[in-house]
């Protein structure tokens, strides 16, 4: 396996950033990532693990092995009367997986329908959305230990899923490839249909009989009715993570902003990072093709030349803002190389 050389990563990202790789290869089963592991272009550094490139900025050249996973494959393993496990590769796109639920009647991924990026990428970061995060679907993941090379299993509890936080991110950062992700859906689905957003979508609809179908055809009408399509504005969705703050400073904040979004997160608060950065006068906001979405402030986008250390700086500007008006310090949830 020889991986080639000076690559351009320009279509593998969803910001578009035109950057290149020094190696890149791909792999697309367990042996093939066990071959890769052993070349030399790996060894030398650690490598990139490259899935659909959705929650990542490139501010530079890449100067070392990126490795694209494309473990396709979703195979049924099964199930009782309540449930049936799926066992997916972790390179399958993951709104194509949610697709083939959809398709089948499993319940339990529809409201995640259209989120960008690979399987591989859901439990990285817990993806969530509508109500719903891929904790709520998990039942176990197989990944490769880098400097081992050796295949493990992780179960739900192992993973430590927070808020768009998981094991993966955090103690285990760049340990691990993950190559094959099982989830539990339901036979007979359960609804969340909490968000007011899709309640008020499926009446629009005229649906009156709730199914996957209908949530998922919901899901992607709001979705595209304000956010993005990477497809034509590079973006990586949402740029930062909502915050939570403390009871006593949300009461703070409540008083000199009464208008402020926020949802009450066990004892804390989580406030709507979009309102905030709307309110610092950000929407809409351009500057040479670096800019933040006019629906959804807390998407920053590339018209189409930006580079990644404008829409970077971009960020730090809003941070800064963020923090001046409401002492409020915001962390960005795209991952930045
Ligand atoms: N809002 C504004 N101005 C804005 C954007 C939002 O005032 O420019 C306020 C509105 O009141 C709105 C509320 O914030 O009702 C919430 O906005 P939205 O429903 O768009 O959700 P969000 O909290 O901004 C989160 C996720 C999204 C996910 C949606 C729906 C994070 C960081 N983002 O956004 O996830 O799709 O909820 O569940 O938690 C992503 O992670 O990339 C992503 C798109």
């Amino acid at each position: 396996m020889k991986p080639e050389e000076n690559y351009s990563l320009r279509g593998y990202n969803t910001f578009g950033m035109d950057v290149s790789a020094r190696y890149f290869a791909k792999f697309t089963n367990e042996d093939t990532l066990d071959a890769l592991a052993r070349t030399k272009e790996w060894q030398e550094s650690n490598p990139l693990i490259l899935g659909g490139g959705s929650n990542l900025l490139f501010t530079k050249d890449v100067d070392k092995l990126v490795a694209y996973n494309q473990i396709k494959g979703i195979e049924n393993r099964g199930g009782d009367d309540e449930y049936v496990y799926l066992h997916v590769g972790a390179g399958e796109v993951w709104h194509d997986f949610v697709m083939y639920c959809i398709a089948n009647n499993y319940g339990g991924v529809e409201n995640l329908s259209l989120i960008p990026g690979s399987v591989g990428a859901g439990p990285m970061q817990n993806i969530g959305a509508y109500g719903v995060e891929l904790k709520d679907v998990f039942h176990e993941l197989e990944a490769y230990h880098i400097e081992g090379r050796y295949f493990v299993k992780f179960r739900a509890h192992e993973c430590h899923f927070g808020y768009r936080e998981s094991v993966f991110k955090n103690k285990f950062r760049n340990q691990f490839v993950i190559s094959r992700v099982t989830f539990k859906l339901r036979k007979q689905p359960k609804f969340n249909t909490t968000y007011g957003a899709i309640e008020k979508e499926l009446e629009k609809m005229g649906v009156h009989e709730l199914t996957v179908k209908a949530i998922s055809d919901a899901v992607i009408n709001i979705r595209r009715s304000k956010l993005p399509d990477p497809a034509k504005i590079g973006n990586a969705g949402s740029f930062f993570k909502n915050p939570v703050v403390s009871a006593s400073q949300f009461e703070i904040l409540k008083l000199k902003f009464p208008e402020i979004v926020s949802y009450p997160s066990g004892d804390d608060y989580k406030l709507a990072a979009g309102w905030l950065i709307e309110n610092c006068g950000w929407k809409g906001f351009r500057e040479g093709d670096a800019g933040v979405h006019k629906d959804q402030a807390l998407v920053l986008v590339n018209y189409g030349g930006a580079k990644g250390k404008e829409i970077f700086d971009l960020s730090t500007r809003i941070l800064s803002s963020v923090h001046e008006k409401f002492g409020v310090d915001l962390e960005r949830e795209v991952n930045i190389y």
